[in-house]
Formats: structure tokens, sequence, C-alpha cells
């Protein structure tokens, strides 16, 4: 049996047969940062997920603060579509707060913290199919994909190094409700892959 990063760089075609039959058994879930996950591999080499934008529809948390880092390595393979990945430099300052992620099972709900920061943009690629991208541990990010587009990523995450991840936010601290992972029809996403093999 191939390992979760063994899986990642197989070639198109036996990526596509992989993902499928492996979703197949897996749940999709929508993500608070809009678009549908779905976990397809966990071994010690990483964890293997497949990340899904549906053309049309995007369910992101309340408030929709896009701005993240996470609390492990990511290599990410845009396999349909176009994502774009913008790159913020976050130090102390005082325009924005730091949120951090606090999990409950799997939802998921931002916790305030003290930390005042500065937010810039560093750099921002567009990545069309085919292309494959890394995100180091704490790189704050963005990701862009327009509503009306769809795009399907496969993503291989380290093992965490730390807890929680952060969100850049507001001073002001608004309403900040519990973001419930719905569940999505995996038949979608199922017929996305089968054309990529075509
Ligand atoms: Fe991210």
């Amino acid at each position: 049996m191939r390992s979760a990063i063994e899986v990642f760089a197989l070639p198109l075609e036996a990526v596509a047969l992989e993902i499928s039959q492996r979703l197949i058994a897996s749940e999709a879930l929508w993500h608070p940062l809009g678009f549908v996950s779905a976990t397809l591999l966990k071994d010690e080499s990483g964890t293997l997920k497949l990340h899904f934008w549906p053309k049309g529809d995007r369910r992101s948390k309340t408030p929709d603060w896009p701005i993240h880092d996470h609390a492990f390595h990511i290599s990410s393979r845009v396999l349909v579509g176009t994502v774009g990945s913008v790159r913020y430099e976050v130090a102390s300052g005082s325009t924005h707060r730091r949120y951090s992620v606090v999990y409950s099972d799997s939802d998921s709900k931002l916790k305030p913290t003290e930390h005042l920061v500065s937010c810039r943009e560093a750099g921002r690629a567009i990545m069309q199919a085919g292309t494959k991208y890394e995100l180091p541990i704490g790189t704050y990010h963005e990701n862009i994909v327009p509503a009306a587009e769809l795009a399907l990523t496969l993503v291989l995450k380290s093992s965490a190094l730390y807890t929680s991840p952060n969100v850049v936010g507001t001073i002001a601290i608004p309403d900040l409700p519990l973001y419930r992972r719905s569940p999505y029809s995996i038949e979608d996403m199922l017929t996305v892959i089968d054309k990529i093999s075509r």
C-alpha cells in the first residue's frame, strides 16, 4: 500500500484513480475557509486531503476572515482549476488582532488573543492545474478561488508541531459563532475526479 507522500507524488492518472478509490470510503465536510475537505489517507508520512471548491458554492465561517496559518507544513498540488495564493507578513502592530482556532470534535471557533498585529501582503501567485507549491509551517496566507469557479487540490500535511492555527481579524471582537462542518456529497467530487484522467 502506498504512503500519503507516495500518493501525493503519483502521475496525474494514477493519482486520480487513488483519490477516487479512497474518496468513496471517506467523508467530505465543509471547511471554515469556505471549501470542502475530505481526508483520504493518514500515516506517518503525513495526512493526505482533498480540497474542493464547488462551482457557485462556498460555506465560510462568520466572520469570513481568510488570512490564516497552519500548525503543519503543507504541500499542495492543484489538480483542477486555478488557485490564487497570497502570502502575508504578520508582525506586532496595531491594525489587526490575532485569533486562535479552538476545536471541539470537527467543529471550530475563533478565540480572540491579546496580540495586536500588522498584516501586509508579501507576495501572490496564481497556480494553474499541474502546479505544486509548499507552505512552510506558520506562513500566513489566503487562498483565492472565485465563487463562480471550480477548483480541486490535493494537500499533504506534515504532523502538527503546535496545536492551534491562527487567523487575522479585526481589533474589535465581533460575535464568533461555532462553525459546524456539514457534509458534502462525495458523488459531486467523484464526477470531477473522473474527468481528470480522460
Ligand atoms: Fe491554508
